[in-house]
């Protein structure tokens, strides 16, 4: 008896600190242009499977280890059981630092103008986001029988999500024939659409109002938010870059700013924002322009949400915010959430 009990025990133990079985992959290549850009999955976008009726584009945040994104929702499939039907697509921005240096036929981004789709180093024609588009395309056109395309990102790779998804012309449900998701865990700062920011009275009370204590709303009204930014004296480029459309750049500079502000709030996305993640630190972005928009990353998120929907006209069943329980700046526990275990397995 007491032999049965300890061999329970043991089996019990090994089930949960085992690791998770990882997958064993070697980077792939896709086509953009004559340059090859890479990225891990589970099944090559060149081959035709018609198994695959869900595609998760899962972008890396800014230690551009795209590996690891790649093994964290292979296991959360093979955990919930759907990795059958499931590719996982992890792209893998290079730059030019990197050692070893990327070959020469291989495109590389400088090391911060991926997220914001700045152009190759290898070229002034392809961008970072015509490489996701690119990956998109080539996923509808792999897996004939995919219901779903989620794009999702932690960090970096959740600011990645934002900009791209705001702005790309390929990555949209009309063009792809297959619907689209967005899903932004813990971007540091957003592409705002206007020179609208909180205004110097709501800026001055961000604590005490953002969020209001004991809950998870920020006490702010249209009115709330004014344009131009109170401080813009002292911090001219707050809507330039990555932080607004004032002097648009790369891919957006392409696509137009009208274009953008147009498209962008009928596209789906959902927000994670940890509940936790209220530090400085984590490369936070501290700079004037990502001050202007909130201090921390969920007050920013929650500041976004409250831009979006009263001065955007966005829809909060288009956009959805969703604060995560129990998860700082952690992307492990953000994509293990409930929350993002739903849009796997929707
Ligand atoms: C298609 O995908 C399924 C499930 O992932 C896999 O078992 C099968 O071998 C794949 N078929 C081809 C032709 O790659
Ligand atoms: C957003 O999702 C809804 C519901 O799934 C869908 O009907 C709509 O086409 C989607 N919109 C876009 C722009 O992808
Ligand atoms: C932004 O705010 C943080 C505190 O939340 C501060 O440490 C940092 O200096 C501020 N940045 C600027 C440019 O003032
Ligand atoms: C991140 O979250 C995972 C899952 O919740 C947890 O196991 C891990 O300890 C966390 N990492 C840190 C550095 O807190």
């Amino acid at each position: 008896m007491e032999r049965i009990r300890i061999a329970v025990w043991f089996l019990l133990v090994v089930a949960i600190y085992a690791p998770l079985v990882v997958a064993k992959t070697t980077e792939k290549y896709i086509a953009v242009g004559h340059y090859d850009f890479p990225y891990f999955s589970n099944h090559d976008l060149g081959t035709k499977n018609s198994s695959i009726t869900k595609l998760v584009l899962v972008i890396h945040g800014i230690g551009r280890n795209a590996i690891d994104y790649y093994n964290l929702l292979y296991g959360i499939a093979q955990t919930a059981n759907t990795l059958s039907k499931t590719a996982i697509v992890a792209p893998h921005f290079l730059c030019p630092s990197d050692n070893p240096k990327p070959p020469s036929h291989v495109l590389s981004f400088s090391c911060d103008g991926w997220l914001q789709g700045l152009a190759s180093v290898n070229t002034n024609k392809i961008y970072s986001f015509t490489a996701l588009d690119q990956l998109l395309t080539a996923g509808v056109a792999a897996f004939p029988h995919l219901t779903e395309i989620l794009v999702a990102g932690h960090s970096a790779g959740g600011q990645t999500v934002q900009r791209y998804g705001a702005s790309t012309t390929k990555g949209k449900t009309e063009v792809l024939g297959t619907p689209v998701k967005y899903v932004a865990a813990n971007p540091g700062t957003y592409m705002y659409l206007d020179n609208k920011r909180v205004a110097h009275p709501a800026h001055q009370h961000l604590k005490s109002l953002c969020p209001a204590p004991g809950g998870n709303e920020c006490h702010l009204t249209a009115s709330d938010f004014v344009g131009p930014y109170w401080n813009a004296d002292s911090c001219p480029g707050y809507n330039d870059g990555k932080y607004g459309l004032g002097k648009p750049e790369g891919y957006i500079a392409s696509v137009g700013r009208d274009a953008v502000i147009h498209q962008f709030p009928k596209s789906n996305f959902t927000y994670l924002l940890g509940d936790l993640d209220t530090q400085l630190g984590n490369a936070l972005d501290v700079s004037c322009e990502a001050n202007a928009t909130g201090y921390y990353r969920k007050q920013r998120g929650l500041i976004w949400e409250k831009y979006l929907y009263l001065t955007q006209k966005v829809s909060p069943t288009t956009q959805v915010f969703h604060i995560v329980p129990g998860c700082g700046h952690n992307d492990t526990c953000m994509f293990q959430s409930a929350a993002f275990l739903a849009e796997m397995n929707s």
